[in-house]
């Protein structure tokens, strides 16, 4: 089936999150070692974010490297900051091109200082940038953001900034690292695991859930397509009734 041609542009999710998960099972299955999977990985990045600017979704998040990452094989770790720096370096003519505007949240001062400084200079060079925006959740724990976020707002409550009676859903957005993006409508993750791991648990409130077995190296706009398409079929009810939509 012709996933593309079948989505209704008006009825995009305005903003994907994606669990890029399978890599190292990918390259298991081959016989290579767990980096050369993550090598791989990185096509199927730039295939999801190209098939993102093709439909006009306005806002995809991608869960590059989670806090409890730290605790993988030295090597490993060391071949994701490689991968994250040569992409940003190869891609951001790509981004230029289709107006892609790149931030990134998470504990980014835990970065190595020259993952950090390539990242900062591509989020500068494309912050003018308005048809997309793509965020990196890098060192990112859902968690973490919310005691941050806690953090943020009791030591506004204590300045007098804000009143603690107005607290509501929209004070706890204005100070999540997320300010800035709507919530989560479609979160995908592959390889066949279901579940959200630390990752946007505010924000993913209402989104639906898109679980695939490919796994990420496999991932290309076809699939997303398809992910779109199905999120399409199902009817978002908010905790209200059918009649009531
Ligand atoms: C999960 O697979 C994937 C990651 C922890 C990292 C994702 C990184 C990339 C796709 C490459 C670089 C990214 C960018 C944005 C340039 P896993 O290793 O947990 O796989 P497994 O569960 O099969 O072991």
């Amino acid at each position: 089936m012709d996933f593309k041609s079948n989505i209704i542009v008006e009825k995009l999710p305005e903003h994907i999150a994606i669990i890029m998960d399978g890599n190292g099972r990918w390259a298991k299955k081959q016989g290579l070692m767990r980096v050369k999977g993550h090598e791989k990985g990185t096509k199927a990045v730039r295939e999801t974010v190209e098939g993102c600017a093709e439909l006009g979704v306005k806002n995809l998040t991608l869960y590059a490297f989670s806090t409890e990452n730290w605790k993988r094989p030295k090597l490993e770790v060391q071949t994701l900051m490689r991968l994250l720096v040569s992409s940003l370096k190869g891609e951001i003519k790509t981004l230029q091109k289709n107006k892609i505007k790149l931030q990134a949240i998470g504990c980014i001062e835990n970065l190595p200082s020259k993952a950090r400084k390539e990242l900062n200079e591509v989020i500068e060079k494309t912050a003018h940038n308005d048809h997309m925006t793509l965020t990196l959740a890098l060192s990112y724990g859902s968690r973490e953001e919310l005691i941050q976020t806690v953090k943020k707002i009791s030591e506004k409550v204590k300045n007098n900034i804000i009143d603690s009676e107005s607290i509501d859903e929209s004070t706890i957005n204005k100070h999540l690292y997320t300010r800035n993006l709507p919530d989560v409508d479609l979160m995908i993750r592959t390889s066949g695991e279901q579940r959200i791991s630390n990752f946007l648990l505010w924000q993913m409130a209402y989104a639906e859930l898109y679980f695939t077995d490919t796994l990420w190296p496999d991932f290309r706009k076809e699939n997303l397509f398809e992910a779109i398409y199905e999120y399409q079929k199902r009817e978002r009810r908010f905790g209200k009734t059918s009649e009531q939509l």
